[in-house]
């Protein structure tokens, strides 16, 4: 065997135009040279760091650099949450950017993420930890009027927008999306941050970390999207819980940082998945109904497709996924190689009936085209007869869920992301 470079530079990437059509969902053990991937080792050391590079070239745009410094202040602490079950804190995480594309010199950013972070006050081993990015702000997580409510922009609609941002109204109003009880209840803990607070949800690149990071606004080719900058901030999110963790160790609860769960629901959950793939920290992701651009398939016929997402959200993927408006076949991967990235670590893919736009049927195909990956480390991943049955986790470290009903994250959907977490997390 020769052994392999994985791509480097820009050049190295083959113009779309030089992409062969692929009317199947790639096989994530073949190489761009052709090469088959057979081993754990050639996985690891070649094909997997191509496959970081490609989707981040083709489609997402290039994760913002890892900061530099990061610095973490405690706003608020209350040992008496959920009446004495649960402590609850907001963080304060800001952290250094490069001084502009060009420069390595780093200076402290203008932004700054709040971390709202939930931890049981019961449960004598350090509890693993949800991280979950959320649309409406920290305020509407939980009720308590402890925590701040953003000062950026929000959607018009979540309760209590007005004038595109947040007021007191909100208050709450995304507790039965988060059941942050039931998580409680469970032993876990919840770190949730606001998607705003890293780049609000517009076409507009200059009110967000991009403006930051591209002071010219010239955003081109492998520029990062939104999504890329949202999944770097489940990384720093990550981050802040490291430097945290002393802290929150004095009181009555401890986190466990080697059972870091991401979730995230339709496009955070397209960010959680893509946040997982680029990050080992994380060890286990549940992309709620993520859909195109995330669990489906881009070469899919049913939901969304490849033009109509980039047209609808310009500013989600990088520059270069418009290439394949029409061609998606031309993708030199598809989500089927993003999850397995992700392996061996358990990753649940969670649906909705009505919600044919995110196309649940082809999220199992993508799943069971993720398997192979999983193999490689003697993992059963999902078996390729699997079928989705209503309002039950089937497939083993490749999960799927599917419960009657419409597009949204619930209750029952929180009930069978712990029920997955604890079988993977306590078989470790
Ligand atoms: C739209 C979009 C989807 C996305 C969803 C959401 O429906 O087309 O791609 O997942 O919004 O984020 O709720």
């Amino acid at each position: 065997c020769t052994a392999w470079t994985p791509l480097l530079t820009a050049q190295d990437f083959p113009a779309f135009t030089d992409l062969k059509p692929q009317t199947e969902l790639p096989n994530p053990l073949v190489a761009m040279s052709g090469q088959k991937i057979t081993t754990k080792e050639a996985w690891e050391k070649s094909r997997r760091p191509e496959l970081k590079q490609l989707f981040q070239h083709y489609m997402y745009g290039k994760l913002p650099a890892v900061p530099e410094a990061l610095d973490v202040k405690e706003l608020c602490l209350n040992r008496n949450f959920l009446g004495g079950k649960a402590t609850l804190r907001e963080l304060a995480v800001r952290f250094t950017l490069p001084r502009s594309s060009s420069t390595a010199d780093m200076a402290w950013s203008k932004h700054t993420i709040y971390v709202l972070l939930v931890t049981p006050n019961e449960r004598l081993s350090p509890a693993p930890v949800f991280i979950g990015m959320n649309f409406c702000g920290n305020h509407a997580v939980v009720e308590s009027e402890q925590i701040q409510i953003p000062e950026t922009w929000v959607y018009n609609r979540c309760e209590g927008t007005e004038k595109d941002h947040a007021t007191a109204k909100g208050r709450g109003t995304q507790a039965d999306v988060w059941n942050v009880d039931l998580i409680i209840d469970r032993g876990y803990s919840l770190a949730s941050f606001y998607s705003g607070d890293i780049d609000p949800d517009t076409a507009d690149f200059a009110d967000g970390l991009n403006g930051e990071l591209k002071p010219d606004l010239k955003f081109a080719g492998d520029d990062a999207g939104t999504i890329a900058c949202w999944s770097w901030g489940y990384h720093r999110v990550i981050d802040a819980l490291t430097k945290h963790a002393k802290e929150v160790a004095k009181g009555n609860s401890r986190l466990d940082l080697k059972k870091i769960a991401v979730v995230g629901h339709s496009r955070n959950g397209k960010t959680a998945l893509l946040a997982a793939a680029m990050d080992d920290r994380i060890a286990l992701a549940i992309p709620s109904q993520a859909g195109c651009g995330g669990t489906a398939p881009s070469r899919g016929t049913v939901g969304e497709s490849v033009k109509r997402i980039n047209t609808s959200f310009p500013h989600w993927f990088c520059d270069e996924f418009t290439n394949f408006n029409d061609e998606p076949a031309r993708l030199p991967f598809d989500q089927n190689c993003l999850a397995a990235i992700c392996a061996p670590r358990p990753v649940l893919f969670a649906n909705a009936q009505e919600d044919t736009w995110a196309n649940p049927d082809g999220q199992l195909e993508v799943l069971k085209a993720a398997a192979p990956a999983y193999a490689l480390y003697g993992k059963r991943g999902i078996d390729s007869d699997a079928k989705a049955e209503m309002g039950k986790l089937i497939g083993h470290e490749l999960g799927y869920f599917i419960r009657p009903g419409k597009h949204s994250m619930s209750r029952v959907d929180w009930q069978a992301y712990l029920d997955f977490a604890d079988k993977h997390f306590s078989a470790n």
